[in-house]
């Protein structure tokens, strides 16, 4: 694997040789870290920050401000993925000009390298501005957790004729306008299958099946660090909650009977220094 920065450039290549694209989310320097040490091609800075880390309940609360925060201690820590920071609610809905403001910030202030956003033909001409501003978009279609509310709760989206039917032309509309690359959120596979065999750029699926062009995880849920329940959709491939409540409890004990810390955890002092300070 070449150490070269993964680019737009990456996405089209992948989409002609039937590479698989990897992505994952992280919000801090030490986990970015991990993440690209380990050669996963992007990393998603998501808005999902505010229930994986910042205890919201939903993605609705995170502001630019708190992105650009998280996305600042990311870069620090990528030297080959791709950093993709999220344009987290009403950032990019209220007017041209601060849609375009705040996707600036995310590449100028957080050194992220592409944005991402929610939304079909609505917010086209939005990612037609940002493109011709030299700024990649990714899009975020079918489950988009910025409209949780609109949608009536985190349900597969596309499974009747309607549904599917704007789905296809959300994504071809967002194509047009410019994006590299699709996040198909809870899409049924048939529809991610159909999407990904028809659509000039790549799609990255997540509960969406296996036919899409790459995966993307949110690392808290892939390594088992939520209190909560984790999606259906999402593998888990370690129990850190369980692992990270043991050593805390060990902690606990060992600090309550003494064992810890023990003469290797401690420094002396020269014993004429100390004969003189009593
Ligand atoms: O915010 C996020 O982590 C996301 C992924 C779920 C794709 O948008």
């Amino acid at each position: 694997m070449s150490n070269q920065r993964v680019t737009t450039a990456y996405f089209r290549e992948a989409k002609k040789t039937g590479r698989k694209i990897t992505m994952l989310t992280a919000y801090d320097y030490p986990m970015a870290r991990m993440v690209d040490e380990a050669g996963i091609d992007a990393i998603l800075v998501g808005d999902s920050l505010g229930n994986a880390v910042l205890g919201y309940d939903s993605t609705i609360p995170v502001t630019m401000d708190d992105m650009v925060h998280h996305i600042k201690a990311v870069t620090r820590g990528v030297k080959r993925a791709m950093v993709v920071g999220d344009l987290p609610f009403l950032s990019y809905h209220i007017s041209r000009e601060e849609a375009l403001r705040n996707a600036g910030r995310i590449l100028q202030e957080g050194g992220a390298q592409a944005v991402k956003l929610e939304g079909g033909r609505e917010v086209a001409e939005t990612i037609r501005a940002m493109v011709s501003c030299g700024i990649p978009v990714m899009g975020h279609l079918g489950l988009t957790p910025q409209s949780i509310h609109q949608m009536g709760g985190y349900r597969v989206q596309g499974k009747d004729e309607a549904q599917a039917k704007k789905l296809l032309e959300d994504a071809r509309a967002i194509q047009e306008a410019g994006v590299f690359a699709i996040v198909l959120e809870c899409v049924p596979v048939p529809l991610a299958r159909l999407l990904t065999e028809t659509l000039e750029v790549c799609t990255i699926g997540i509960g969406a099946g296996p036919y899409c062009n790459g995966q993307v995880l949110v690392t808290h849920d892939l390594l088992g660090m939520f209190m909560g329940k984790s999606p259906r959709f999402a593998k888990r491939y370690a129990n850190l909650h369980e692992e990270i409540a043991r050593a805390l409890q060990a902690y606990r004990e060992e600090v309550q009977s003494g064992a810890f810390p023990g003469p290797e955890h401690g420094f002396d002092m020269p014993g004429e220094v100390l004969s003189k300070l009593y």
